[in-house]
This record gives structure tokens, sequence and C-alpha cells, in this order.
């Protein structure tokens, strides 16, 4: 669906996005996950059209927007990093009017409605919206046209949980019926792990890793966590020598750390038996699988939302 061939774009000397080669096959959900400043809206805008690369090629559906623009904007959908309403029109005008520069009928605004679950809202002028009313609106009209790509920045940034969720189900909604291609940016790691097949990693305008969620926590941070803290000093070789020992970290050192191991169902036993053999209490233990966090802060030293 998406070709990018070493792309590139800058701001006066700044390198927003660098040499970047991407493949996108059809009907796949794709999360790019990074940081604030890593070059996500400026790729997404050069897909969308709205800017052009500096250097490289993208097509769409084998197609450019130099040579095919009216066809490309019938089969894409998007949603900006902040939409603008125009004020005094109603929920159900604004669609009506976005639907008309596609040629829609009426009738589509109101399916459309449905869909994104603001009916309750049509009447009401679009300046009375809350956050997460506006995203969903902001998602209803890149819905309009039945887009079979859909390209959304940053759709949930700064919603409440119930609000993100309420994005989430729709979208996946739309997965099911497999006929949407969608590139969405986030740099909330959950919403890439829940709602996408592949998730690609941004930094500085460059792809750190590609892939699914497994294939990545495979590669770059294989192990299982367990985080604890004790009320006297451990002895000295037991984290060490837990099963599938594999890397230790101290906080405070003797009484709390984190220790990564191979699988905690197989370690776990084995600290908490060890511990009360010594006579030790534990104060507080945390057990979880590593994350896309982990994996960003492994790869870059920096956390995903500083
Ligand atoms: N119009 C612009 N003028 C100057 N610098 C820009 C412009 N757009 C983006 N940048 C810079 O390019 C980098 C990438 O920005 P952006 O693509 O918005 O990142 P993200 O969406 O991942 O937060 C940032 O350092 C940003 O400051
Ligand atoms: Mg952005």
């Amino acid at each position: 669906m998406i070709e990018i061939d070493q792309v590139t774009k800058s701001f006066k000397d700044h390198v927003a996005v660098n040499n970047l080669t991407l493949r996108i096959p059809e009907n796949e959900y794709v999360a790019l996950l990074g940081p604030n400043g890593a070059g996500k809206t400026t790729l997404v805008e050069m897909i969308e059209g709205l800017q052009a690369p500096d250097r490289g090629t993208i097509r769409i559906d084998g197609k450019t927007w130099t040579t095919h623009q009216r066809t490309l904007r019938k089969i894409i959908g998007l949603s900006l990093q902040e939409t603008r309403f125009v004020d005094k029109l109603t929920v159900l005008e604004t669609l009506d009017l976005f639907g008309s520069f596609f040629a829609l009928p009426r009738s589509r605004s109101m399916q459309v409605l449905q869909m994104i679950n603001l009916e309750e809202k049509k009447s009401s002028y679009t300046v009375n919206l809350s956050g997460g009313q506006r995203q969903k609106l902001a998602l209803g009209i890149a819905l309009l046209n039945e887009p079979r790509l859909l390209l959304l920045d940053e759709p949930t940034t700064g919603l409440d949980p119930n609000a993100r969720r309420e994005i989430w189900d729709i979208l996946t909604g739309l997965k099911q019926k497999g006929e949407t291609t969608l590139i969405l940016t986030t740099h909330y790691m959950e919403e890439a792990q829940y709602l996408c097949d592949r998730v690609v990693v941004l930094d500085q305008g460059k792809i750190l890793a590609d892939g699914t969620l497994g294939e990545l926590l495979n590669t770059f941070s294989a192990g299982e966590l367990i985080e604890f803290q004790t009320l006297r000093r451990v002895p000295e070789t037991l984290p060490e020598g837990l099963p599938g020992f594999m890397e230790l970290h101290w906080t405070v050192p003797g009484t709390s750390g984190t220790v990564t191991v191979q699988s905690i169902t197989d370690a776990l036993p084995v600290l908490l038996s060890e511990l009360s053999r010594h006579g030790n209490e534990v104060l507080s233990l945390q057990c979880r699988k590593k994350t896309l966090e982990d994996l960003f802060v492994a790869m870059t030293g920096r956390r995903l939302n500083e």
C-alpha cells in the first residue's frame, strides 16, 4: 500500500526525517511510535501529500502525489495532530460539509455519526464538544469517504482512559472488516501494543526498530522482571543464583532492586523460598513482562514520554 524510499525532510539545518525507507502492506495496522520531535508528524504529512520530501520518493498504491493527486485524495482519510472545526456548525453539519467535498449523500453522515457513537451530540455546536468528542468527530471526518488508507496523527493524546478506549473500539471494529490500512502515530506504547499488528519505533527521524510487538521484545529485550524490596539484606549470592538469571539492578544495594530472569514462573518460587529460609521479609514485590517502554529505554537511554 505504501512504499517510502530514502525519504529525507529538513527544516533549516534540522533533519526531521532522515533517509527513511519503509513498506506497509495493504490492510496492516501500523503504529509509528516515538517521543515528541521524533519526526512522526512530518512523516505522515509527507504520506498525506501535505509536505513534500526534500529527497526520496513516496508511493501510495503505486501512485505519487505529483501525478495522482485526485485519485489519492479519494482513497485516503486523515486526521491531523490538531483539528480546528467551525465553531458555529453542529456535529452533523460538520460531517455534511466534509461529506460534500466527496459528493457523499447526507445519509453517510448519519452512518458515520453512529460509527463514532456521537448521535446524541449531532445538534451540538462543535465548540461545545469535550476533548474526546472532538477526537471522535475528527475520526468520523476521516472515515466519511470509506478510505482504504487511514492516517491518524496522535488520535488519543491528552484523552482520558474512557475516551481513549472508545476510539480504540472504533478502530478495532474497522479492523475486523479488513478493508483498511491504518497508520497511527502515538507516544503511548499501550496504544501501539493494543491496536497495531506492527510497531515502527522512530527517534530523531530514523527507524530504531520495526516488527510485531513479540518480535521487537524478543530481539531487543528478552527476559521478565521481578522488582523486589526486602526488610533485611538478601544473601549476596541470591539474585544471581536464580534459575534463568539474566541481569540485576539494585535501587538500594542489598534490599531493593530489579532482577531480570528468563521466566518469572521458574524464578519466583525460588526467590521467595530462599528469602523465607533466611528469615527475610518481603516488603514489596512486582512481577512483569518487558514492555515497549523498556525496549525504548534500552535502545535510547530515554523514556518515551520524557
Ligand atoms: N514546520 C517546521 N519548522 C521547523 N521545524 C519543524 C517543523 N515541523 C517539524 N519541525 C521539527 O522537526 C522535528 C520533528 O517534528 P515532528 O515531525 O513534528 O515530530 P513528532 O510528530 O514526532 O513530535 C522536530 O524537531 C520539530 O521541531
Ligand atoms: Mg507530531
